[in-house]
């Protein structure tokens, strides 16, 4: 059985990590590990991927720890540049446990396909003859050989809807809803779509002009929910040589103060949601998914009551613990594209154990939602610079010259003097290594 409870990680070096996942996991040992992240990308590959390629990118994939998702211990990883994001996650995921982690669910992998049809004479008509011929459009899609179908999936339904008032006119508009299963599933449903447009434009008259999924999946929605018991949050913030405590009470009603201020206002929903996305992107890179439309369908379902707000709501139950949920849409896959071609993203999937799409899809809003919390506490309580500052100070350390058990005894004496600039890493780096 796979733990996600490690403890002590981050201070050990480079091949413990390795070899303490490679431990701590069910379906990886540590060769699997090593050449998926040594050999990474090849560029061969690369080369096949997209176009006028000269080299790869790098970026660090860090391990959120702690996460226990219904009833599951998982093992995270996290492609981010950002510091602080995969400890504020797997910080919050241990408050989590204390409440039984998180729970999550998905609603089936429904993507919807859109066709735009042009130069009709009559949209009522023409909606009417589309409706009353849905089954069988639904079996003529079916009916084309796909892989997707072999699985159980393949078209739903079809809907109709006229656009009354647009810069060009009215026109009419055909969804086709499609179950990817395990796929992404872009592909699956622009050729379903490009395979419809024929038939209807025989049954309407009209033209299909444009014939493309829609990124706002909210037919393909996951909702993630955490309680954390507010003794849990309590905790002593340290600046420089001052301390201030902070009651589990006080941070409780903090985050849902923060939450309010998202809720309402659409400058600091934008900023809140900005790091939920912080946990969410980092997942659906590690895993080689498609996080520009991740991104897209985040911030349009953001969007869906005609006002922007928060995709996550914070509150305080009966017994006084602070309940948070999530809910957003979250088209993934787990066969396909970029999650078969890079060896890192196989791993990504192993390391997870996940098999399904829709169980990708739970942990990584999971990760939203504890990377929402982690944010809203540290700006409710002591504010983010704090964080952010001692992986700073590390940074500049490393920068000075310092390696090994130096960095950590540079990076907090500049954080304790609240100085954190190369010259002092300097000076701190020569005194050190002398023995002064
Ligand atoms: C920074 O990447 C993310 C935050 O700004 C999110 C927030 O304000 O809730 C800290």
């Amino acid at each position: 059985m796979t733990t996600s409870r490690i403890s002590g990680f981050y201070n050990l070096n480079l091949d413990e990590r390795r070899a303490k996942i490679a431990e701590s996991s069910s379906l990886l040992d540590l060769s699997m590990l090593d050449s998926a992240l040594t050999t990474g990308l090849s560029l061969e590959n690369a080369l096949h991927m997209v176009e006028n390629v000269i080299g790869l990118y790098a970026l660090p994939l860090g391990i959120g720890l702690n996460f226990q998702i219904n009833g599951r211990d998982v093992l995270v990883p996290m492609v981010i540049e950002e510091p602080s994001v995969v400890a504020g996650a797997s910080f919050m995921a241990k408050l989590a446990r204390a409440g039984g982690g998180f729970i999550a669910e998905s609603t089936e992998p429904l993507m919807i396909g859109q066709l735009q049809v042009l130069d009709i004479d009559n949209l009522y008509e023409a909606k009417e003859k589309v409706l009353a011929n849905k089954n069988d459009l639904i079996k003529y899609i079916d009916a084309f050989p796909s892989s997707i179908k072999k699985l159980g999936g393949g078209a739903r339904d079809i809907e109709v809807k006229i656009i009354e008032d647009s810069p060009i006119g009215k026109f009419l508009v055909v969804h086709l809803i499609y179950d990817v299963r395990d796929a992404m599933g872009a592909n699956a449903i622009n050729t379903a779509c490009e395979q419809l447009a024929p038939r209807v434009e025989a049954l309407t008259g009209g033209k299909v002009h444009l014939k493309i999924l829609s990124n706002l999946t909210d037919r393909r929605v996951t909702k993630s929910k955490c309680l954390i018991p507010a003794k849990e949050l309590a905790f002593t913030a340290q600046s420089g040589s001052e301390t201030r405590e902070f009651t589990g009470e006080e941070v409780r009603d903090g985050i849902i103060a923060a939450y309010a201020f998202a809720a309402v206002d659409p400058y600091r929903a934008t900023t809140h949601n900005k790091g939920i996305m912080n946990g969410v992107d980092a997942v659906v890179i590690a895993t080689g998914n498609d996080w520009r439309a991740i991104e897209a369908g985040a911030h349009a379902y953001a969007a869906r009551s005609g006002k922007y707000t928060s995709l996550s709501t914070w509150s305080k139950d009966d017994e006084g613990n602070l309940v948070g949920a999530l809910e957003m849409p979250m088209a993934v896959g787990i066969v396909g594209g970029a999650t078969k071609v890079h060896p890192a993203a196989q791993m990504a999937i192993q390391l997870m154990e996940v098999k399904s799409a829709n169980e990708l899809a739970e942990i990584i809003v999971s990760v939203g939602l504890a990377q929402n919390m982690a944010a809203l506490r540290a700006l409710a309580t002591e504010g983010i610079q704090r964080g952010h500052m001692s992986l700073h100070a590390r940074q500049i350390a490393i920068s000075a010259g310092a390696s090994g058990d130096l960095i950590e005894k540079v990076a907090s004496q500049m954080v304790l003097e609240k100085n954190i600039r190369l010259e002092r890493a300097n000076e701190l780096v020569k005194k050190l290594e002398s023995g002064e």
